[in-house]
């Protein structure tokens, strides 16, 4: 099947990506913008693996067709943490021994990232509530509420505030963030993003 190329604008960098019209987000930002971090899990929307943020909206990847979301601001796990520190959500995780395996981990802490731009005191039902989507056979949870909770904390104690996608922009790009003879920041992506 021929393939097409999509913008991704993807923690304030813009790719170009090759793909299927039935390619997932999930799989053109592994494939296509090398952005690992966003897992496949069970690639059929119930583990909650590959969730990102959409404009600011938790999405899974793995049912979000990559060009559904073309011109929309995708975060990912790669966009959080700034510079010099990681997010708060990133150190509490793992300062709280929440961080479970790479797969499951880092949908936790985007679906997190959302829950705390709208509700910086979540009660641990909240937080239950709010991760209910993203699945871990191999914990009973308790520490990940722990670091969401956490977090919270840290944020309200700071005066700190989850990063929005304009402080996000003050981090480097992307590490194949560089401007191309096109003036296209991210990687000019040949190869497709197919299965
Ligand atoms: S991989 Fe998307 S929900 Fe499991
Ligand atoms: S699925 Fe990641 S530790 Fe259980």
């Amino acid at each position: 099947m021929s393939k097409t190329l999509v913008t991704l604008n993807v923690n304030d960098a813009t790719y170009e990506v090759a793909i299927k019209p039935q390619d997932t987000l999930a799989l053109a930002l592994r494939d296509g913008c090398g952005l690992t971090g966003t897992k496949i899990g069970c690639d059929m929307g119930t583990c909650g693996c590959c969730t990102v943020l959409v404009d600011g909206e938790p999405a899974l990847g793995c049912l979000t067709l990559a060009l559904e979301v073309e011109g929309r601001r995708i975060q990912t796990i790669e966009g959080l943490a700034g510079a010099e520190r990681l997010h708060p959500l990133q150190r509490a995780f793992a300062e709280c021994g929440g961080s479970q395996c790479g797969f499951c981990t880092p949908g936790f802490v985007m679906t997190s990232v959302a829950l705390l731009r709208t509700n910086k005191a979540p009660s641990r039902d909240e937080i239950k509530a709010a991760i209910a989507g993203n699945l871990c056979r191999c914990t009973g949870y308790a520490k990940i509420v722990d670091a969401v909770e956490h977090a919270a904390e840290q944020i309200r104690d700071e005066d700190d505030s989850v990063p929005t996608p304009n402080e996000m922009s003050e981090k480097p790009e992307t590490q194949a963030g560089d401007k191309d003879d096109a003036g296209i920041h991210g990687r000019r992506q040949p190869a497709t993003a197919g299965r």
